[in-house]
């Protein structure tokens, strides 16, 4: 199997950030994102306190963009994650009046002791087993009635997946394996949680979608590969990629947005 790449700052500088500006493809995404989010809540609550839980709350990215973007209300997240340093991190970016308390737990494993207004999972999900019917449950049996559960998962319809999808067994000898949000959404029908559907398109704007560097950084970022290795190892896959995006002439990111809300069966 292959190695998954050094995750750190210094690796990621340079091998990535010198030719893509991955943090501002990022940043766009999440405001992209965080305003069809807000919209949803906005609409859903009248009161303005929200008492809400971020699974997968990672470094907080997403509540921030929220709380930006969602002036009439106050949201408070407890705060879920494995990761002890991602809960860390989560405490250095959110600020006090925002947070309500760490929970460290995988959603999988998470025993729910309360209900909230609001549960949030933006690309949290990527390794849920959605098979289990009880990790796809706790979603409705988390939320309040009258509350609301956004999850946000990359969709097949993005390039992004359809790549790594069409790449990965011979990149990784593995069949690909990441949760996506159809299959998600499928899990949900599955187990009679109800709900509806979104698709939110983010465009990835390189500054060349013909330059080698900028499509072989792309490339290892999307196959979680070390773009040095590209040429001897993974060579004729990624021949394959860049013509196909040259072609194509633009790369697109499209989430699907789950949205459940207990009240309507
Ligand atoms: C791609 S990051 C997204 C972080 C954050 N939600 C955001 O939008 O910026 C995924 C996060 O989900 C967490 N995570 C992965 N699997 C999880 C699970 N089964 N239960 C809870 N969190 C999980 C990871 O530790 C990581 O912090």
């Amino acid at each position: 199997m292959v190695k998954m790449v050094d995750r750190s700052e210094k690796f990621y500088q340079e091998q990535y950030s010198q030719y893509a500006d991955f943090e501002k493809i990022i940043q766009d995404e999440y405001e992209i994102i965080g305003r069809v989010l807000a919209a949803k809540i906005a609409a859903r609550f009248s009161s303005t306190r929200i008492v809400a839980l971020d699974v997968g709350a990672g470094t907080g990215r997403m509540p921030k963009t929220l709380f930006r973007l969602s002036k009439d209300h106050q949201i408070i997240f407890d705060y879920m994650d494995p990761v002890a340093s991602a809960l860390r991190m989560y405490e250095d970016s959110v600020s006090p009046e925002c947070r309500g308390i760490p929970i460290q737990s995988d959603w999988a494993s998470y025993e729910p002791d309360k209900q909230y207004d609001l549960v949030l999972a933006n690309n949290s999900f990527c390794g849920i087993d959605c098979s289990d019917e009880g990790t796809i449950r706790k979603i409705s049996a988390i939320t309040k009635k009258k509350g609301l559960s956004l999850i946000v998962l990359p969709s097949q319809r993005g390039d992004w997946v359809q790549y790594a999808q069409k790449y990965w067994k011979s990149v990784h000898q593995t069949p690909f394996s990441k949760t996506i949000f159809e299959d998600f959404a499928q899990a949900l029908a599955e187990y009679s949680v109800q709900h509806t559907e979104d698709f939110v398109e983010a465009p990835v704007t390189l500054p060349s979608i013909d330059d080698e560097h900028i499509l072989s950084t792309v490339f290892a970022v999307m196959m979680y590969v070390n773009r040095t290795e590209i040429p001897k190892r993974w060579n004729d896959a990624y021949v394959d990629f860049s013509r196909s995006v040259r072609k194509q002439g633009k790369l697109k990111f499209v989430y699907g947005i789950a949205e459940c809300r207990p009240d309507e069966k």
